[in-house]
């Protein structure tokens, strides 16, 4: 902190330095036409340019330190600024996620915080150089004439008229063009993402054209501002014009009559010339500033958003075992969905059984899963952990005791062992190998020539999706979760394989409550209990054998999948 002090002081002498310089600069003329021109001063003639090139230098100087100083500052401020984006959204409940395309939340990551850096290195910087250096020669104008000074400036509300009027119009026109850089940006995101399908699908051309669609809307809303921006320096420059000339002629006849001497004149003329420019720039700052304030209110409203765990967390840490995990009467829908996922949903997990869940797909079974670590919380009804609301527990020390090896594997890119390791970083290496060879992936690992330093993921060697699933199985058991679920995480594997892993997981996990979710009935048989659901119900819970027997939808089930 004390080194950001130094870098602002220096910021702000040395654009005190600057300005003053340019305007002693103006001042100065005064002294060579005088002298050079009027008194044919001999001695000044001698020193003038030695002094004209050490102000020159000095303000130089003065730039360089201010411009660099200032940038670093801006800098400093907008890395903190996206760093806090980054860590807000990473917090945000997952309803928010489903609210908006991913893409757009990070367009507002990117696109606003490049509007922003924009902003705090070069125009907070600039505008401040600007404002005092005007204020400087204005100062030199009115003590070389006063008179004419005052006609001369009649031109400034005029001038600050016009760019405040022009600012309000870029403000407006800058939300609408950051919202549809972002559509344009979700469809990016979306198009790479999805790149396999659109392929196989031969819809690049839907794609392109719903793209260009939005593309031409973001150019029609940039193409707002930029005639407004357009518009606005001819104009100033017209004005400005028959100021001037209205006071060379004002001027030249208060020369001719013996009011003004020339070196004033001269004097007055170049620093209302010289002022013109940082009020031009002044004009144009303060736009970019209104614009920047547009952005800055976007990138705010994200970073006022309440996270997940201001919002759900509990007070109490979870310290014992997850023993019982009860779902009470829980009814379930997502912000954007019309109709229940789940209804009335009445159910019992007990440490030491093995669980599955089964039913169509679309029948809820994710949805109900996704209820244990609170990634959603249920509409009516509660969950208990350990005969207590499930709302107690802070959700930190709630998550840590939950494996879920979902549907879709995510491989970070990094190690092997980087990749088991990443729920729990201090595992030792015989930890991690423990955990690879109960989810049947050891063998390969080691058949790998750098084995557990292979680098996967992107840009590293690619894995099959048993692999993945595999790795993503040795993650959740390294976690040495109380509650271990499985989302169809074992599909990929052949039933040889996916009966071994079972195997080794029944032993590590039997006194934990195990949940499976397996299209493969052979897989789930010899559950201890089988929830089966129908359209968010449960329409029955037992073993194997007393479902077959008494539920006709699980029955139809198992005799489609057998007779294959
Ligand atoms: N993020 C979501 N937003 C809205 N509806 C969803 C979302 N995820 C799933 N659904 C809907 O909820 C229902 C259950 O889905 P899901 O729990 O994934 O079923 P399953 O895992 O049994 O296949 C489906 O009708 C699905 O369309
Ligand atoms: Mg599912």
């Amino acid at each position: 902190m004390k080194g950001y002090k130094l870098l602002l002081f220096a910021a702000v002498v040395s654009m005190l330095v600057n300005a003053g310089v340019t305007s002693y600069l103006a001042y100065f003329v005064k002294n060579i036409v005088n002298s050079v021109f009027v008194n044919k001063d001999q001695e000044m003639i001698k020193l003038i340019p030695f002094i004209l090139v050490a102000l020159v230098l000095l303000k130089g100087i003065a730039f360089f330190i201010n411009y660099y100083t200032m940038s670093y500052l801006g800098q400093v401020v907008i890395t903190k600024l996206r760093e806090d984006l980054y860590d807000k959204v990473l917090r945000l409940p997952m309803e928010r996620f489903l609210l908006e395309p991913p893409g757009t939340l990070i367009s507002k990551i990117i696109n606003d915080t490049n509007l922003l850096q924009d902003f705090t290195s070069r125009q907070v910087a600039t505008f401040l150089r600007n404002l005092l250096t005007a204020l400087g020669l204005i100062a030199v104008v009115f003590y070389q004439d006063f008179k004419l000074a005052f006609f001369g400036l009649v031109a400034l509300p005029l001038i600050g008229y016009l760019i405040s009027r022009i600012g309000k119009k870029i403000k407006k026109y800058t939300g609408r063009m950051q919202d549809r850089l972002a559509v344009v940006t979700g469809h990016l995101f979306e198009g790479i993402k999805n790149i396999k399908e659109i392929k196989l699908l031969s819809i690049e051309g839907k794609f392109s054209a719903l793209f260009k669609k939005d593309n031409a809307k973001y150019f029609k809303e940039f193409m707002k501002i930029k005639k407004v921006e357009g518009i606005y320096p001819p104009v100033v420059e017209f004005v400005a014009a028959l100021i001037v000339g209205f006071l060379i002629f004002y001027g030249g006849m208060r020369i001719v009559k013996g009011e003004l001497t020339a070196g004033a004149f001269f004097s007055f003329i170049i620093a209302l010339i010289m002022a013109y420019e940082p009020v031009r720039k002044l004009g144009q700052n303060y736009n970019k500033i209104q614009q920047s304030i547009a952005v800055a209110e976007r990138v705010k409203e994200i970073l006022d958003l309440p996270d997940e765990y201001s919002l759900k967390s509990g007070k109490e840490e979870l310290k014992a075992q997850i023993r019982q995990l009860e779902f009470r009467n829980v009814w379930f829908k997502y912000p954007n969905s019309e109709s229940f996922t789940l209804k009335d949903v009445s159910l019992s997990f007990e440490s030491g059984k093995k669980y599955a869940i089964v039913g169509k797909t679309g029948s809820g079974k994710s949805t109900l899963i996704s209820l244990i670590p609170r990634f959603y919380d249920p509409e009516k009804g509660e969950l208990l952990v350990n005969g207590k609301n499930i709302k107690n527990f802070t959700l930190r020390s709630l998550r840590k005791r939950i494996g879920v090896v979902s549907q879709d594997i995510v491989i970070f890119r990094g190690t092997i062992k980087e990749n088991i390791a990443v729920g729990k970083p201090s595992a030792s290496f015989e930890e991690i190998v423990e955990a690879a060879k109960v989810a049947c992936i050891h063998d390969f690992i080691v058949s790998l020539p750098e084995g557990y330093d292979t680098v996967i993921g992107d840009g590293g060697i690619q894995l099959s999706g048993g692999q993945k699933q595999r790795i993503a199985i040795a993650r959740a058991i390294l976690k040495d979760p109380d509650v271990l679920i499985l989302d169809e995480a074992t599909s990929a594997l052949d039933s040889e394989t996916e009966a071994a892993v079972q195997r080794a997981l029944d032993e590590k996990f039997k006194d934990r409550i195990l949940i499976a979710i397996a299209h493969r009935l052979s897989t789930v048989v010899n559950s201890d209990r089988i929830v089966f659901l129908k359209e968010g119900k449960v329409v029955g819970i037992g073993k194997h054998e007393e479902l077959y027997e008494n539920l006709s939808d699980y029955r139809k089930l198992c005799d489609i999948q057998f007779s294959i």
